[in-house]
């Protein structure tokens, strides 16, 4: 893969109900309203995440936006609306070498923040950083009940790739987890 240099950019755009979004890497200010925020989505009915509620903590979440900012090979995007953190997406490139090529993320849109363009401007930025820094496929996992979701992936350029049966124990419930990617930069050639 291509050397890795990760400059994450910010881009400032506007929602689709004229309010300013800014996309941006995450700083360690930001962790207490990203607790929130994914604590507050693990907690809807329609279970949209792995994480349940009180599950993620603030050391968690440090964790995170640190190894955004350190590793050249993890992202971690937080999407402001007017000022207020509005949603998060953080990931890094898989450890083992025959799958470096690929970056694996997950997000979250707060819920009275949907259907305006979060999601897609935080994961516009990912896919052109994972070209940046060298990265041929882009995955993630999804619930398969999560149709909203599965939706939005799929018009942002994923396929589904495949589905392990009950491969998440979530609060004492077995659930299936949805495989899905995309390419980004250059193509992917299959060997023999
Ligand atoms: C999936 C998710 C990231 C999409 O973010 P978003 O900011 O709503 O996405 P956008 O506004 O850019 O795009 C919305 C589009 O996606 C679809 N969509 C996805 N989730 C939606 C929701 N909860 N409400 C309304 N529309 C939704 C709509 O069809 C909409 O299409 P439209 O633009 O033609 O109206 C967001 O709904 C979310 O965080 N959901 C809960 C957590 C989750 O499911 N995370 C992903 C786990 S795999």
């Amino acid at each position: 893969m291509a050397a890795l240099g990760t400059t994450v950019a910010t881009t400032v755009a506007t929602t689709a109900d004229g309010r300013k979004l800014v996309v941006r890497a995450g700083v360690a200010g930001d962790a207490r309203a990203v607790r929130d925020l994914i604590d507050a989505v693990a907690g809807e009915p329609d279970v949209p995440l792995l994480a349940t509620p009180g599950s993620i903590g603030l050391r968690d979440v440090k964790g995170l936006i640190g190894r955004g900012a350190r590793d050249p090979r993890s992202l971690f995007l937080v999407a402001e609306v007017a000022g207020e953190i509005a949603g998060d997406l953080g990931g890094s490139g898989l450890p083992f070498a025959p799958s470096a090529h690929v970056f694996e993320f997950g997000m979250s849109v707060g819920a009275r923040y949907r259907g305006l363009g979060v999601g897609s401007a935080l994961l516009e930025q990912t896919i052109a950083w994972a070209a940046t820094a060298g990265f041929t496929k882009v995955i993630l996992s999804a619930f398969p009940h999560n149709t909203r979701a599965i939706a939005f992936y799929e018009r942002h350029g994923f396929t589904l790739e495949g589905r392990r049966a009950l491969q998440f124990c979530r609060a004492g419930r077995y659930l299936d987890e949805l495989l899905m990617g995309r390419p980004v930069g250059s193509p992917l050639r299959p060997g023999a």
